[in-house]
């Protein structure tokens, strides 16, 4: 009967909005998508609406590679909308594929998660973009309270718990107690402010021209934060610019650490700024349980080693840090009626 139902109302569905990825969550089928999020359209001849060529991986796959009349967007800047349109064709298209039970009746409700930081403006634009994009009912949650409950921890009790989410396009540190965030502090950059580090670092030390997603690559094969016991290299190809043409180098762990540093840096300056501001008695649980790593920053060798070291506090990573938020969006879903105390900090789009 309670099937029935829902069929006709249709489905849940979390939405991590994100500056690099977009992860869909479907109450009962568990992530359905996980794509980057880029948009590629053909620009309007005379005012007329863009045509939506390609979105997600193949959308990723043209950029930088688009000829006249054609662009890549992408539409989530610094963990917000900084192209409306953009940002509702994408959901909207997200949601078509994630809804199989999507009828002339049935519109989905949607939770998506938001930077703590953003301004009520802002989270209004998620909101709307949401509803317009299909959903019956749209909710946005705190991104930090969503990486939380997706790492499992005990953030209903009356105890500290300390987050940081490194994403693409911001890193988010907050302290949560009894179902809240007690304080948080965001820096906007993170993920994409390392890429451009590198390509500001292969044109300064190496004169080679490269596109933000060779510097990426480079980041994830070679990014470190900490010596290795064995330093990495790799070779990478761009435009030489001495004479304009293809050229190579090898590169290697220790340059590209160099490069990252100031804004690992930031980082680690966030988090102990964070930590000044908590109150003592959920420091000290801090202190005792340890802060856990979300988002895909995570992933950067050694930093929770080198986050532990720093701040004095045990350090984990959370178990797949690049869909953590979307599995505390999936636990939202869960008590998206009945359970209030962790609705507190979600909105109803109707508001
Ligand atoms: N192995 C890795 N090492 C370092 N960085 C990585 C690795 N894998 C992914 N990343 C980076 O993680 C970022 C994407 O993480 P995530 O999906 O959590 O961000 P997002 O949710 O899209 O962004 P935001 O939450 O800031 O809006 C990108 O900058 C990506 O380059
Ligand atoms: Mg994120």
């Amino acid at each position: 009967m309670f099937r029935l139902f829902s069929r006709f109302f249709g489905s849940d569905i979390g939405i991590d909005l994100g500056t690099v990825n977009v992860v869909v969550y479907v109450k009962g089928k568990g992530i359905v998508i996980n794509e980057p999020s880029v948009i590629a359209v053909r620009k309007s001849v005379r005012g007329g609406r863009k045509e939506i060529l390609a979105v997600g991986s193949q959308a990723k796959a043209m950029v930088g590679k688009t000829p006249a009349g054609i662009e890549t967007v992408k539409p989530m800047r610094e963990g917000v909308i900084s192209d409306f349109d953009m940002t509702e064709a994408m959901i909207s298209h997200f949601v078509r594929l994630a809804d199989d039970r999507r009828g002339f009746f049935s519109r989905p409700r949607v939770v998506v998660s938001v930077p703590a930081c953003v301004t009520e403006v802002e989270r209004r634009a998620v909101v709307d973009a949401t509803l317009s994009a299909g959903a019956r009912e749209a909710y946005v949650v705190e991104e930090p309270l969503a990486a939380a409950l997706g790492a499992s921890l005990p953030i209903h009790e009356p105890r500290g718990n300390m987050v940081v989410d490194i994403g693409g396009g911001t890193c988010e540190v907050a302290v949560l107690s009894m179902g809240g965030i007690v304080v948080s502090k965001s820096i906007r950059g993170a993920g994409d402010e390392i890429d451009s580090a590198i390509v500001s670092m292969m044109r300064l030390n190496h004169k080679l021209a490269i596109g933000d997603a060779t510097a990426e690559q480079i980041k994830c094969d070679l990014g470190s934060v900490v010596p290795l016991a064995e330093e990495l290299r790799m070779e990478v190809k761009g435009r030489a610019l001495t004479d304009g043409l293809p050229r190579s180098v090898t590169l290697s762990s220790v340059q590209v650490r160099e490069a990252i540093e100031p804004i690992v840096g930031k980082i680690e300056d966030t988090i102990r700024e964070t930590l000044e501001a908590t109150p003592p008695e959920l420091v000290k649980d801090i202190y005792e349980q340890g802060l856990v790593l979300a988002g895909g920053g995570a992933l950067l060798r050694g930093l929770s080693q080198r986050l532990s070291q720093a701040l004095n506090v045990p350090v984990f990573v959370a178990d797949d840090p690049l869909i953590a938020v979307s599995y505390g969006l999936a636990k939202v879903l869960e008590d998206l009626d009945s359970k209030r105390p962790v609705l507190s900090t979600v909105e109803r789009g109707s508001l």
